[in-house]
């Protein structure tokens, strides 16, 4: 049995239910523009909604970090990985999530407790010492040499605000040696395996913290790395996980692992991320903003180091791979087998575009890179405007060539330009975790408004096809076969107006799924929803599936204004809207 029925299982036993790995595209949280770890999809619950499922869940979560993409290549990086995790809503606290993480590690996997070691938070003026850690730890068989005491490092939070608190992290000796008898955090062969958070706090946007309603616990085991470890390899590519995938990229290139282990991590890590990407119903799609950027670099970059290998770019090299990870992960997600098509269209469709420019982009590259002078920031730009070539390829590019490319003047120019044609902005990119404070739930309750008015307005046969929130504005994509008139855009903002004046109260109910759909309520993904869903009504304008938080009544809402209607694409147009406190 792999580690994730082992993980899924052992919690199960002890009375977690399961609940399916929420998209790589975070629906809720328009701040990050990927699921960065497992707890993300649950902040509404961490802070206290109750959850469908119960008390008690487990997971493996798809995550995508990308903060840095450049450092895939070595051993370790990965821009996709599987998070395993076990959470206690207000139940069970650290006595008992102390003692499963072990009972997992040393009686499931059978790893010795010799090989262990721990972190647990020391404490600081705000918050005492963790002492009911410490000492569980020590009764379990872990010596105090094996507990290192760390302030900074064991006390856990997903971006600048929400659920928080301190943490014990538990590594492992990856190493042929004996294990020390000191456990030691900058020895490199201590590997961190997994994260016990214990949230009991929320920090908010003016750096307080305070109290959450309940004691949390959110956890989390990184898939790759773990099964390196329990099969004895230092390098995660060697493991089963990806053995398939490079032995297909080996014999596609006709060469050997040993010697292009860069070029083929590149490639099996980028195209699994762009699978997993472009496999979501989100149906993102590789273009110069947002998500889709991401996608775009990802294949792009696996193309190039394609041709590194000499791999013919025009075969179908991309399609051969990407089946390779299709059929690994299809049993798990069932967005791999609904969109296994869409996913080999995309890739191919992105490859032939790349290919058209990437010739004539590397002669111009090789011509700039002639002089043997560092890359300024106009012909960096100028590579990606002309040739679509991402900023991080010319960097490796230039970095081949010991030459130096000016990045941050890049970026500005990259900002320049999203600004100017009105996307997205480039600090998205950073990723982290906000986007649940009053105002984004403001904006959140106002697009189910929003939806409600433009199918009264235009066409019951109107349907949400997206939307994105900042603290500034609302962003909702719908389907529509018109530009709105004048006339349907006033008329929707007075009705949504309207309905904020008469303070209609908000509520949640649960209820099957299918229960809800007779119901009538409205829903964007229904294959992706759990059997048991929760569903927001406003007054009765509105009923919509949706894992929230809300404001409570309408009247919170303020004042609703629609500042633009565009299309964004075939047969889908886009509101921007704002609340302003009039
Ligand atoms: N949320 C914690 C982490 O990602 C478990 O490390």
């Amino acid at each position: 049995m792999n580690l994730k029925d082992l993980y899924i299982n052992f919690f199960v036993s002890k009375g977690h239910k399961q609940i399916p790995s929420a998209p790589v595209v975070p629906e809720n949280d328009p701040s990050v523009l990927f699921n960065t770890a497992g707890m993300q999809p649950l902040v509404p619950y961490l802070m206290g909604a109750h959850h469908p499922y119960g008390k008690r869940l487990c997971d493996y979560q798809k995550c995508v970090r990308t903060n840095d993409l450049d450092s895939v290549g070595d051993t370790t990086h990965h821009t996709f990985f599987e998070m395993l995790g076990n959470w206690s809503l207000g139940d069970y606290f650290k006595d008992e999530s102390i003692s499963w993480s072990f009972e997992f590690l040393t009686e499931v996997l059978h790893i010795p407790k010799e090989k262990l070691a721990v972190t647990v938070f020391k404490g600081n003026d705000l918050i005492p010492m963790d002492e009911v850690s410490y000492n569980k730890w020590l009764s379990l068989g872990i010596p105090k040499e094996r507990i290192a005491l760390t302030e900074e490092d064991n006390f856990w939070i997903a971006g600048e605000t929400g659920p928080c608190g301190p943490d014990t992290e538990i590594f492992y000796y990856r190493s042929d040696k004996e294990t020390p008898k000191n456990f030691d955090e900058s020895d490199e062969n201590w590997v961190e395996i997994w994260n016990n958070v214990f949230m009991e706090f929320v920090k908010s946007a003016d750096g307080k913290i305070s109290e959450l309603p309940n004691k949390n616990v959110d956890t989390g085991m990184g898939v790759e790395r773990t099964t390196a470890i329990l099969e004895g390899v230092n390098d995660n590519y060697a493991s089963s996980i990806w053995k398939d995938i490079i032995a297909t990229i080996s014999e596609i290139s006709g060469l050997p692992y040993r010697g292009n282990e860069k070029s083929m991590r590149i490639i099996a890590d980028h195209l699994r991320t762009a699978v997993f990407i472009s496999a979501d119903y989100a149906g993102i799609k590789p273009s110069n903003t947002d998500q889709g950027y991401i996608l775009r670099r990802l294949i792009r970059r696996a193309i190039r180091h394609a041709k590194k290998l000499n791999i013919d770019i025009n075969s179908d090299f991309e399609s051969i791979i990407a089946k390779k990870i299709l059929d690994q992960y299809q049993d798990y997600y069932q967005e791999l087998k609904d969109n296994y098509d869409v996913v080999l269209e995309v890739l191919k469709n992105e490859k032939i575009k790349f290919n058209r420019t990437l010739e004539k982009g590397l002669k111009e590259f090789n011509k700039i890179t002639s002089k043997n002078e560092n890359i300024d920031a106009t012909t960096a730009f100028h590579l990606y405007d002309t040739y679509g070539f991402p900023i991080e390829l010319t960097v490796e590019m230039a970095a081949e060539l010991g030459l130096e490319v000016d990045e941050k003047g890049f970026e500005a120019k990259f900002k320049e330009h999203q600004e100017l044609s009105r996307t997205a902005s480039a600090g998205k990119f950073k990723g982290g975790l906000a986007g649940n404070g009053e105002i984004e739930t403001r904006y959140h309750t106002a697009t189910h408004l929003l939806n409600a008015a433009l199918k009264e307005v235009v066409s019951k046969d109107v349907h949400q096809k997206g939307s994105n929130i900042t603290e500034e504005r609302m962003r909702f994509d719908f389907s529509c076969d018109h530009k709105l008139t004048d006339e349907e855009k006033a008329k929707t903002e007075e009705l949504v107006n309207k309905w904020i004046k008469e303070d209609l109260k908000v509520t949640v109910t649960e209820m099957p799924k299918s229960e809800a759909i007779n119901s009538g309520a409205e829903c964007m993904f229904i294959e992706k929803y759990p059997d048991i869903v929760t569903v927001y009504s406003i007054g009765d304008v509105s009923k919509e599936l949706c894992g929230g938080p809300h404001v409570k009544s309408t009247k919170e809402l303020g004042k609703f204004k629609i500042i633009k209607e565009e299309a964004s694409s075939a047969g889908v147009r886009r509101i921007k809207a704002v609340l302003t406190n009039e």
